[in-house]
């Protein structure tokens, strides 16, 4: 469950101020599942951050479940950062890495044995059981961005935020990676934000705003 209100957010020049978040307002049940549109520098990218703990807002309350986030310290926002899953445009898998060490990356030193089967499961459903031991450069963008959800998700996040995670790659595969991404966080009744351009992929989701002039459009 996801609850901001009242969010505002500015950047400053000097001492000139750039509002970026201006009062925003969103509500989103447990599992629901919104893609995120607006113009370039319309503040999308700032939302995520706000969401994930790594910008502080301004002024107006971030919840997540029960935690307003914006009474953490840092330390809070530590262990709070470890329950979400980041999906990345660019993917930012690791190159010299195999597919597998890449997913497992968070948990190289003590894999949960409870966490195998979902590896197994992540792996089957994102069509990867014949890339885990290549390097990242031996697969398409398509199955590097699907390393990327498996990577977010095996952590059994509660919220998944994604940015433009389709912004590298054509129409076929960003409706694949899309479909698997939101049906993956369905069945596990995960909260997801995405930012996209493309107003076709928005069909996938729950919900749809428009970020303009700071507000939902
Ligand atoms: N680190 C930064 N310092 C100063 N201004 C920034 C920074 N990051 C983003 N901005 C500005 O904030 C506005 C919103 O940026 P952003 O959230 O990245 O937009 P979007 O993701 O919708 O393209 C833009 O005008 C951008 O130039
Ligand atoms: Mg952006």
């Amino acid at each position: 469950m996801i609850e901001v209100s009242n969010l505002s957010f500015s950047r400053y020049q000097g001492d000139r101020e750039f509002p970026i978040l201006r009062g925003l307002n969103l509500s989103l049940t447990q599992g629901e599942q919104l893609a995120l549109l607006g113009d370039s520098g319309s503040g999308k990218t700032t939302l995520l951050h706000i969401l994930a703990g790594l910008l502080p807002a301004d002024a107006g309350a971030v919840a997540i479940d029960d935690t307003d986030l914006t009474q953490l310290d840092d330390t809070e926002l530590a262990i709070y950062r470890r329950q979400l899953g980041l999906i990345f445009q660019h993917y930012q898998l690791l190159d010299c890495l195999t597919v597998k060490q890449n997913i497992l990356f968070q948990f190289q030193l003590n894999f949960p044995k409870q966490e195998a089967s979902e590896f197994t499961a992540l792996v089957a459903a994102l069509g990867l059981e014949n890339k885990l031991d290549a390097m990242p450069h031996q697969i398409s963008g398509g199955e590097q961005q699907r390393v990327g959800i498996a990577r977010a998700l095996l952590n059994k996040p509660k919220l998944v935020l994604a940015d433009e995670p389709t912004g590298n790659l054509d129409q076929t595969r960003s409706h694949q990676v899309v479909k698997l991404l939101t049906a993956l966080c369905r069945e596990r009744n995960i909260n997801l934000v995405m930012v996209t351009h493309s107003q076709q992929l928005t069909d996938y989701f729950d919900r749809v705003e428009v970020l303009s002039n700071g507000q939902f459009a």
